[in-house]
């Protein structure tokens, strides 16, 4: 305290008082731009509060900080936590834009600045709020060469940040709130809940419920690893976030809600979903504009849910199940592309690869969760329609294609139909032999998120591993790959995970200050600096062909997160678990 009065006194202004008390998280105007351990470059851009003739600014820090390099002027240490930078030869007159351009050198963790004034007058606004930044939940469980338990746990986390609607009292991203209440009331239904999309605000279903069968899928075949990570529970709630808003979105019979959102609209907008205006349209699929794929995969990931809830809640387990199987009827009867129905996902997750893999998908996960051989037989019946044409050759695992998935659970279901097994192990051994890789070692299936191609195979690898399929090969190409991913480049993929990880996702809401605090329009999407939010958990769209990668946000390409990129990442990290 004495330290502050001695200040407001020495400057004679009292308000600085009021200023270093009535701290903000941060000030608004400095952003943090090279990082280097023990140091960074910053800039301080304000308008000026007056007109001026010279400028001397005044900086406060949360933390230590050592010294400033101010090379336009000079830097005036007060005490450590607050320096003032001068430089006479600026003058201008109010609302004109100063900026300056300064190093900070310090001793432990990064200091920020949380209060500022120029010429005297206090500047930052308080648009950065007391509330602290989030906390990994996640402890160190002490696994090595990395951690898997410990990213396994922050890979589900992520879910919680993707969530829309009505928030739980146990939520654990405390810097997320209610959001989208008004979902589905243009139609006249209830469809709050459910993940937003990925970086945006969209709710697509078509890769949401791609995301809710792998999610599930890890949580039945790698049960241990869940179990000794502690996570099961974590795992259960995340698929069931996605499950209750798709039985919401179940409207009637034969009817179904694919998306809520406009792409165009939505991606207009950049800032938290706790504050868009947008309009946001429901869209769904029915008997006279029926969605084979989205249908399709939609009743494969409520099969999944019924097995994962099967002995914990028997009764959600039946309901799901029932509402899976009419999906599938639905799907299979009434066959169309699911983008001719719902126009607006043709530009984000049109299915190229068609609806028979989701149709055979479907099909052997609802025998899986029933033991009905009808199913069996159906799926046979899929698999022979799966056109063989060289632009639909199998090269990924994905949103889109669940060929290798479908191939691969035949295997285990009926292995009497020898083509299932012929042809995982054809795009097993292409992955590993034929396929790109990048110089640094990850398979470079795709430009555009290569990271969760590679976790996608690993998923299969691990699991077919455990099948009796090349077992040590296949497990040591996966765990590769995930350390590729975790680190064996120096950089770490995963949020809040390991060395220099991403730091600027292309995410909305983790790039806005913590409430009260306006996410500007414009100013969080391109500041320099890290993300206010440390989005833990989130995998990243991964590098480029050379391996190399920038960490920024405008990039959708390579920096992206997204609720599909996690899916099967997370069962692949339960895999290593049970190997450790
Ligand atoms: C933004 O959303 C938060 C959380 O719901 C709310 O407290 C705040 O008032 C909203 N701000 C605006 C400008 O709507």
């Amino acid at each position: 305290m004495t330290g502050v009065l001695t200040k407001a006194l020495l400057l004679g202004v009292a308000t600085l008082t009021l200023l270093h008390t009535a701290h903000a998280d941060r000030c608004e105007y400095v952003t943090i731009g090279d990082e280097w351990t023990y140091n960074y470059g910053a800039v301080f851009s304000a308008p000026a509060p007056s007109d001026y003739s010279g400028v001397s600014v005044d900086l406060y820090f949360n933390r230590p900080v050592d010294s400033i390099d101010y090379y336009q002027g000079s830097a005036q240490k007060v005490d450590d936590q607050h320096f003032i930078l001068i430089d006479d030869s600026l003058s201008g007159l109010a609302g004109s834009i100063i900026e300056l351009k300064f190093q900070a050198h310090f001793p432990g963790a990064q200091p920020v600045v949380t209060a500022a004034a120029i010429n005297g007058e206090p500047i930052c606004d308080g648009a950065w709020t007391t509330v602290p930044p989030l906390q990994d939940p996640c402890d160190p469980t002490g696994m090595m060469p990395y951690d898997y338990a410990q990213v396994l746990c922050m890979g589900i986390l992520f879910y919680e940040a993707e969530r829309s609607g009505y928030l739980p009292a146990d939520q654990r991203i405390t810097w997320r709130y209610d959001s989208a209440l008004g979902d589905g009331s243009d139609v006249g239904h209830d469809l709050t809940g459910g993940y937003y999309d990925a970086g945006d605000h969209v709710k697509f279903g078509f890769p949401m419920a791609f995301t809710a069968t792998m999610i599930g899928w890890g949580l039945i075949d790698f049960a241990d690893g869940y179990k000794s990570a502690g996570q099961v529970e974590y795992g259960q709630a995340a698929l069931k976030w996605a499950t209750d808003y798709f039985l919401k979105a179940h409207t009637a019979h034969w009817e179904f809600y694919g998306q809520v959102g406009n792409g165009g609209y939505d991606h207009s907008y950049w800032g938290r979903p706790e504050n868009m205006t947008m309009e946001r349209p429901s869209m769904k699929i029915d008997e006279t504009a029926p969605g084979s794929e989205l249908a399709g995969e939609t009743a494969a990931a409520l099969a999944v849910t019924s097995i994962v809830f099967k002995d914990v809640d028997a009764a959600y387990s039946a309901e799901v199940l029932d509402v899976a199987k009419e999906l599938y009827e639905f799907a299979d009867a009434k066959r169309e592309h699911y983008h001719i129905s719902i126009p607006d996902a043709a530009g984000y997750y049109q299915s190229w690869s068609g609806y028979y893999d989701e149709l055979l998908w479907a099909a052997l996960w609802l025998y899986r969760a029933t033991d009905d051989a009808t199913y069996l037989d159906r799926a046979r019946g899929h698999y022979a329609e799966i056109p063989v044409t060289p632009n639909n050759r199998l090269e990924q695992f994905s949103w889109d294609d669940k060929r290798a998935g479908a191939f691969s659970l035949g295997t285990l279901l009926d292995p009497e139909f020898t083509s299932y097994a012929t042809d995982i192990q054809t795009f097993l051994d292409w992955v590993k032999h034929e396929a790109p890789y990048t110089p640094g070692g990850l398979v470079y299936l795709d430009t555009w998120g290569p990271n969760r191609h590679a976790a996608n195979v690993a998923f299969l690898m691990f699991w077919n591993a455990n099948q009796g399929l090349d077992a040590a090969e296949n497990r040591q190409w996966a765990q590769g790959q995930i350390g590729y991913i975790l680190g064996d480049t120096g950089r770490s993929f995963v949020i809040g995970y390991g060395q220099n990880y991403p730091k600027r996702p292309h995410h909305r809401s983790s790039s806005c200050p913590s409430l009260p605090g306006t996410c500007h329009d414009g100013w969080a999407e391109k500041q320099d600096g890290p993300n206010p939010q440390t989005l833990y958990g989130a995998l990243v769209g991964g590098p480029g062909a050379n391996d190399e990668y920038t960490d920024d946000r405008m990039d959708y390409v390579h920096n992206e997160v997204a609720c599909d990129y996690n899916a099967a990442f997370v069962g692949a990290l339960a895999a290593l678990v049970e190997l450790n």
